[in-house]
């Protein structure tokens, strides 16, 4: 395994940001991992498990080691009639996996086409678009624990997924390596459609029973139009979580704000579209630096080319401020800052 010295982080984050890692190395196999064992010891501290970069800002230069997982394989386990059982290796890249399962009519996760992550980072942050959540399909996290270097299995229960957020951003955080992930597909149709705009889509291109290659294709138009390519416009997605308020909260709101618009949680809880927050407070387009509110998702923060770190860091603020101050919501970043 190589240990890399100084290595510029440009390449390795959606932001296109160019922090400076102090140390760095890359984990392509299980031999890598028996390697670090060995040198553990003697790497740099703090430790920063980095996948596709695609949900991180490097505020600053790492002093730590960045770890960065590249290991690759897709192979089937076991099948049934039913479901297929499926082990993927966390560096492989997400889409890739969509791709191979719309290839071979497995349905499960068509919806998240296009996201920008690694497999191992899907669990991390549990993705979620139009729909449907990878913690659907999740059914078991292989990984390596970075203190004992035991190998750990962590069914879908323990991995206490909720919305953008499991026990590996909390407890396990940077504490483990997740090395592969067994994802439970269906062999049958379980699309869902309901989302947005997919189903007037479908309508529009008079298609009355898609199947996978067509929703894949009518959801990548969908991003498209509203969020960017980050390998052409710098961007980590939706750079806020959308928050949850109570009933009572919502009231209040909507008092003020009747078209804000808003999705059930449970009874007494509901998800306020952080975009439209943003947007009716007119901060799309703002810029600070290099850093601005995408004119067609007002939830994605992009690089004009030339953002630094801190650009991006005083426009969040100040989006946070401005939300707190005009309806007293507090947003949370789903970007980790570094
Ligand atoms: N909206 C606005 N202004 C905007 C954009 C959207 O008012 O500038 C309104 C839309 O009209 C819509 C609502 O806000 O009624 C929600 O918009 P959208 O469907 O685009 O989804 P979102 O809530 O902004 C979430 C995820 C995305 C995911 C989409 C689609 C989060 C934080 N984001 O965004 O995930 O692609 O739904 O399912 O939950 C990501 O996590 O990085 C990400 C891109």
């Amino acid at each position: 395994m190589k240990i890399q010295k100084n290595i510029s982080l440009k390449n390795y984050n959606t932001f296109g940001i160019d922090a400076i890692a102090n140390t760095f190395i890359q984990i392509e196999s299980q031999k890598h991992i028996n390697d670090l064992k060995l040198i553990i010891n003697q790497l740099p501290k703090p430790f920063y498990i980095l996948g596709s970069g695609a949900n991180t800002l490097f505020t600053k230069d790492y002093t730590g080691t960045i770890i960065f997982i590249n290991n690759k394989g897709i192979n089937i386990i076991e099948e049934n009639n039913n479901d297929i059982f499926v082990e993927v290796q966390a560096g492989e890249i997400w889409n890739d996996l969509v791709n191979f399962c719309v290839n071979n009519n497995y349905y499960g996760i068509e919806n998240l086409v296009e996201i920008p992550s690694t497999v191992g980072a899907s669990a991390i942050q549990n993705i979620g678009a139009y729909g449907m959540e990878v913690k659907e399909t999740i059914h078991t996290v292989k990984y390596t624990d970075l203190q004992t270097f035991k190998s750990v299995e962590l069914s879908n229960t323990k991995c206490e997924f909720d919305y953008r957020n499991s026990i590996f951003k909390n407890k396990l955080k940077n504490k483990v390596i997740i090395t592969s992930i067994i994802f439970k597909f269906k062999k049958y149709s379980t699309l869902k459609l309901n989302y947005g705009s997919i189903n007037s889509e479908l309508k529009n291109q008079n298609i009355i029973s898609p199947n996978l290659k067509q929703i894949t294709s009518i959801i990548r138009n969908i991003r498209a139009s509203k969020i960017p390519d980050p390998k052409v416009i710098g961007n980590a997605g939706s750079f806020f979580k959308n928050p949850i308020i109570s009933k009572h909260e919502l009231k209040i709101i909507k008092n003020k704000y009747p078209n804000i618009i808003y999705y059930p949680v449970n009874n007494n809880s509901f998800k306020i579209a952080a975009a439209w927050l943003i947007e009716n407070a007119n901060l799309k387009g703002c810029q600070i630096g290099g850093a601005a509110v995408h004119k067609d998702q007002a939830l994605v923060i992009i690089n004009k080319g030339f953002a630094t770190a801190t650009d991006i860091v005083k426009l969040s603020n100040h989006i946070k401020n401005s939300i707190r101050n005009l309806y007293n919501i507090n947003l949370h970043t789903e970007v980790i800052f570094i």
